[in-house]
């Protein structure tokens, strides 16, 4: 290991050769030659990071350059706000206000992505009416085209369901209305209303998608439920996923789905959707993109990573687990070198309220009591805080909505993002239409090379 001095030495002297006698003078191979670049780049960040972290570099902190551009400003993202203590707002109402005015779905009393939907393309409660319209049309458009099916089942058992998902997505472009409208020269102010025909398309097929690819990783060779044209989005869905006569995990998936709908722009997956669309990619593209941003752990595979941790734990400490017995046992993962998944925010620093409203669904049906997962979830919920103050790293040691997987009745893991993925369409997907109806630009940040930044400090 070198000592920082060598380091920056040796900076100097990599910087002082010449490209002509690097490439001449060296036999190295690519791999020794970059494990010999790479401490000294890291240790060029170390330094601009200690010493220039609050320097103004136009209008910006080398802080938010180097940083992940966390908490920057710098983008228009109408569906939704996220204050750091309070949670998430849509179009201003918080996660009980939604629960108090949004219409659920006949026979239910959660809210249901419908919606949730209407609330966040219009800034407006809808009626039961209004609710009802929606979900017929939904159901109306939610069949497959046969090539996608085939697509799908073209896929190996093993590939991963969001990898499979992400594709499907990508595929049903062949339909794009805004694509076919812009091969035939449709002018700027029709963008939104061919953007919003492929948004509702795509959000109405995204059940027989995810159901699809449920069926083929899980239950290959069975039959799969046909679209009931008179159901919500997440009844059908329910129903091909084959827990349609579950009324509690209807229930249950109605709320989760409604409430992962929108969480801001700035999250990986809205992120990544608004700047793919922003070249004027097609929605079912720009969500298709999304989808491979939500697929990482440290965002959406987090609901995944949650429940492989607590089976872990349950397989590891057995029945009637103490809350010591979790304390060790978050030790043991934050000792390994391991994140807490399903703690920690990027902008929360209090306990999500998706979160609570998912957990206090569940703690006011007596039909999940006593369920060993959710007794896992509460009393981790007890004492990881603490934990993770202890430990000292986190800056928000409270649960994200991603601690919740375990309350799912089910216990394939891998396939949990995927519901993730159905629902974040409702607020990705929203902000395309506004992006398009509002004219927003292409967007082109400007980024800098680590010697460009001390440049331009050192010139200032
Ligand atoms: C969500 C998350 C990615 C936010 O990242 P962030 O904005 O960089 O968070 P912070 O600023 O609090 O991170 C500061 C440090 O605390 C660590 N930290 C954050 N959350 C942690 C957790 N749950 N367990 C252990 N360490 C954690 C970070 O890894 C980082 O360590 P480093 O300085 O060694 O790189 C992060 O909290 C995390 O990895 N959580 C677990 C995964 C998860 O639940 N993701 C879903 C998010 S909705």
């Amino acid at each position: 290991m070198l000592s920082r001095t060598a380091l920056s030495r040796q900076a100097a002297s990599l910087r002082r050769s010449s490209l002509f006698a690097q490439r001449f003078a060296s036999t190295k191979s690519l791999r020794d030659t970059l494990q010999e670049v790479i401490p000294v780049k890291q240790e060029q960040l170390r330094k601009l990071k200690s010493e220039h972290g609050q320097t103004v570099v136009g209008d910006v902190k080398v802080d938010n350059i180097i940083g992940g551009m966390r908490g920057l400003k710098a983008m228009l993202w109408e569906a939704s706000v996220l204050d750091p203590i309070e949670g998430i707002r849509f179009h201003g109402l918080s996660i009980p206000d939604c629960q108090k005015v949004l219409p659920a779905a006949p026979g239910g009393k959660e809210i249901i992505p419908e919606s949730m939907l209407w609330l966040l393309l219009t800034g407006q409660v809808p009626t039961p009416e209004q609710t009802q319209a929606l979900s017929r049309e939904l159901a109306e458009k939610g069949d497959l085209p046969k090539f996608v099916e085939q697509l799908i089942d073209s896929f190996p058992r093993t590939l991963h369901p969001m990898t499979q998902l992400g594709m499907a997505v990508a595929a049903l472009n062949h339909d794009s209305s805004f694509q076919a409208a812009y091969e035939r020269g449709m002018k700027k102010p029709e963008y939104w209303t061919h953007t919003l025909e492929d948004c509702i398309n795509l959000i109405a097929r995204l059940p027989a998608l995810a159901a699809r690819i449920y069926r083929n990783v899980y239950n290959p060779g069975t039959e799969l439920a046909t679209i009931d044209k008179n159901l919500d989005l997440v009844g059908n869905y329910s129903n091909m996923l084959g827990y349609g006569d579950n009324h509690s995990l209807t229930e249950y998936l109605r709320l989760y789905i409604a409430l992962h709908g929108d969480h801001e722009g700035g999250n990986a997956s809205a992120h990544t959707a608004h700047l793919v669309n922003s070249t004027l990619s097609d929605p079912y593209l720009s969500y298709s993109a999304a989808l491979f941003a939500l697929a990482g752990p440290l965002h959406g595979l987090a609901n995944q990573e949650v429940l492989r941790w607590q089976l872990a734990m349950q397989k590891e400490l057995g029945d009637n687990i103490t809350h010591e017995d979790i304390k060790a046992y978050l030790w043991k993962t934050l000792k390994s070198g391991q994140v807490v998944p399903g703690y920690g925010h990027g902008v929360l620093r209090n306990p999500d309220p998706r979160f609570i409203a998912l957990q206090e669904f569940c703690d006011s049906r007596p039909e999940l009591k006593g369920s060993p997962i959710i007794d896992l979830v509460n009393k981790t919920f007890q004492v990881a805080p603490d934990v993770l103050k202890e430990h000292g790293k986190t800056k928000n040691p409270y649960p994200n909505v991603d601690a919740t997987s375990g309350m799912f009745s089910f216990v394939e893991f891998k396939y949990y993002t995927v519901i993730f993925g159905v629902s974040r369409a409702l607020g990705a997907l929203t902000q395309l239409v506004w992006a398009r109806a509002l004219g927003l630009p292409l967007e082109r940040p400007k980024s800098m090379s680590m010697d460009a930044l001390e440049k331009f400090i050192k010139n200032q």
